[in-house]
Parts: C-alpha cells; sequence; structure tokens
C-alpha cells in the first residue's frame, strides 16, 4: 500500500490495534482516520459496536477502507453520513471528529509528554486520543489541540510506531477497566 494510497497502511494498523482483539472487536472504540492530503480532507470514522466483517489482516482492512471512500467520494457533509454498517465519512479533520464527539475529553499522544501510567484520565467519561502516523500530528493540528487544552500523554520513553502506541494505551485502558482477571475469565 505505501506508495498507491500514501501510508494508509500506518493508519490501517493502528485501526486494527485499537478496535480487534482476539476473535472479537471492541464495541466500545470509536476509530477516526483523518485523511488530510485530499482536498478536501476526508475522515472516516469506524464504531466498534456496529462494524461488520472487520478482518484483522492489513490487505482486507484496505479494501474495505478503499471501498468506504470510494462510496463516500461525494460526501460535502461535515456532519458524518454512513456509507457501511458502522463505518462513516465527513468531510474535514480534527474539527470533524471534535464535533462528532463534543463530550470526550481529548488528549494527543506523544513521546514528550506525561507518563501515561498513573495519569488522570477521567472516570467513566469518554476519551479521544489524537495520534500522527509516521510523519507524526501535523503544527496546525497540535495547535487546534493545543488551544482546547488537550493534555499530551506519553505510552513511554521510546518513540514506537503509531500501531504499538495504540497497542500500549490500550493495555493501560484495559488494567484499569479490568485490574485483576479481565472480562469473563473469573
Ligand atoms: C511513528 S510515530 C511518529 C514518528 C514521526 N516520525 C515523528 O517524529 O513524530 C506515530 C505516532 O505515534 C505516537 N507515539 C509514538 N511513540 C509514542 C510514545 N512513546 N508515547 C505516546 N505516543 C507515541 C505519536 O502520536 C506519534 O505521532
Amino acid at each position: 500500500m505505501p506508495g498507491t494510497a500514501g501510508r494508509l497502511d500506518v493508519l490501517l494498523r493502528a485501526m486494527r490495534a485499537a478496535l480487534l482483539v482476539s476473535h472479537g472487536l471492541r464495541h466500545d472504540v470509536i476509530v477516526y482516520l483523518a485523511l488530510l492530503g485530499g482536498d478536501p480532507a476526508r475522515t472516516l470514522r469506524v464504531r466498534g459496536a456496529d462494524v461488520r466483517f472487520l478482518r484483522p489482516d492489513e490487505r482486507s482492512l484496505a479494501i474495505l477502507v478503499q471501498k468506504c471512500l470510494r462510496l463516500g467520494a461525494g460526501a460535502t457533509e461535515s456532519a458524518f453520513q454512513e456509507v457501511k454498517p458502522g463505518i462513516a465519512i465527513a468531510t474535514g479533520g480534527v474539527d470533524a471528529i471534535l464535533a462528532d464527539a463534543p463530550e470526550a475529553s481529548p488528549f494527543v499522544l506523544d513521546d514528550g509528554g506525561v507518563d501515561v501510567r498513573g495519569a488522570d484520565l477521567g472516570a467513566g467519561e469518554d476519551r479521544l486520543f489524537f495520534l500522527g502516523d509516521h510523519l507524526g500530528l501535523a503544527p496546525d493540528v497540535v495547535l487546534r489541540l493545543a488551544a482546547i487544552g488537550a493534555p499530551t500523554l506519553s505510552v513511554g520513553p521510546v518513540r514506537v510506531q503509531a500501531d504499538d502506541a495504540v497497542a500500549i494505551l490500550s493495555n493501560e485502558l484495559d488494567r484499569r477497566t479490568w485490574p485483576r482477571s479481565g472480562p469473563g475469565r473469573g
């Protein structure tokens, strides 16, 4: 995929890490893929609670995302329009995401931030975690998120791949949700 569709592969791996667990989906996770390189920018929203037939391999995810982008090619709305069950498209990037989740607490992921381990992430409220692709977050995005007071969190001292940052963060959140034995394991 690199070379034919920008670095869609980076986004797909991050989406897989956020949504898929062994033999299932995280039903309480929503992924926004902000595709800022086009004119207009577009954002794809994938809801773990509603999406169907999401397979873990990158090629299947790429085919699905490209199909959805084609279905939503004519979209001119900044509000999300569903193109497949659980998958919707809007024009715009960060502002479309913030407008879609107005109650959620936003955070920026960066290795220079405050250690997520022990950080106050709020209790029982929705959170939005913004992370960059292979190039990192664009400066205007960083400024926009700083303007709304989004704290910056680190998942560790080493700058890792985006999907690894998602996996580490998910693990941290899992540990807070199920501190002892995990869901359904008694
Ligand atoms: C591969 S990194 C970006 C690398 C890019 N070359 C740069 O210098 O910014 C992709 C994204 O993962 C997230 N990330 C990577 N390591 C992290 C860490 N240790 N803590 C928090 N977020 C991290 C950041 O959001 C980063 O923008």
